[in-house]
């Protein structure tokens, strides 16, 4: 099932998500399933369940656009364990569409967090998938990217996206 994704705006995007408590449940493989469907659909490389306005600390990642399925990877409570090294790129997130812009993230990053039996591992990412690993575990803390950009610009998008909801053309 693809779920429609949550914009901002929705308060589910800006407060921590629960930690899940729960494994290897046949509920929490459908909904895995769904995650992925749903992050396709929207062609993204990372959905957070808040985007699908689940308050729950499970977020899935497929840098490979679906092109590779052994670069499926699901995160349950994922936290960042260590950040080496910068990067600055584009960025953009599925719950705000239509915009874009400069984030400085680490260059190699390690998480930690559990399978979806519930077992933990750690894992370190470069460049995309060390990008991918900070916007996702950053959604499940109630953080948008643009937390990481200047108050400027961060104020020119909510006023534009304030305008957009005004005119109905942010749903
Ligand atoms: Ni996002």
């Amino acid at each position: 099932m693809v779920y429609p994704i949550v914009k901002l705006g929705n308060p589910v995007l800006e407060r921590e998500a629960d930690d899940v408590t729960e494994f290897d449940t046949p509920a929490l493989q459908m909904f895995i399933e769904d995650m992925f469907e749903s992050m396709y659909a929207a062609k993204g490389v990372g959905l957070a369940a808040t985007q699908i306005g689940v308050s729950q600390k499970i977020a899935v990642i497929d840098v490979s656009n679906g092109e590779k399925p052994e670069e499926k990877l699901v995160l349950i409570n994922p936290t960042i364990v260590k950040v080496e090294g910068r990067q600055t790129g584009e960025e953009g997130c599925l719950s705000i569409p239509g915009f874009r812009e400069q984030v400085r993230r680490g260059k190699r990053v390690t998480i930690r967090a559990q399978n979806i039996k519930g077992e933990e591992f750690e894992m370190t990412g470069e460049d995309l998938l060390a990008r991918a690993f900070q916007h996702e575990t950053d959604h499940l803390y109630g953080r948008l990217y643009f937390t990481h950009i200047s108050t400027l610009k961060r104020e020119v998008m909510r006023r534009k996206i304030k305008k957009l909801q005004r005119e109905g053309d942010w749903e």
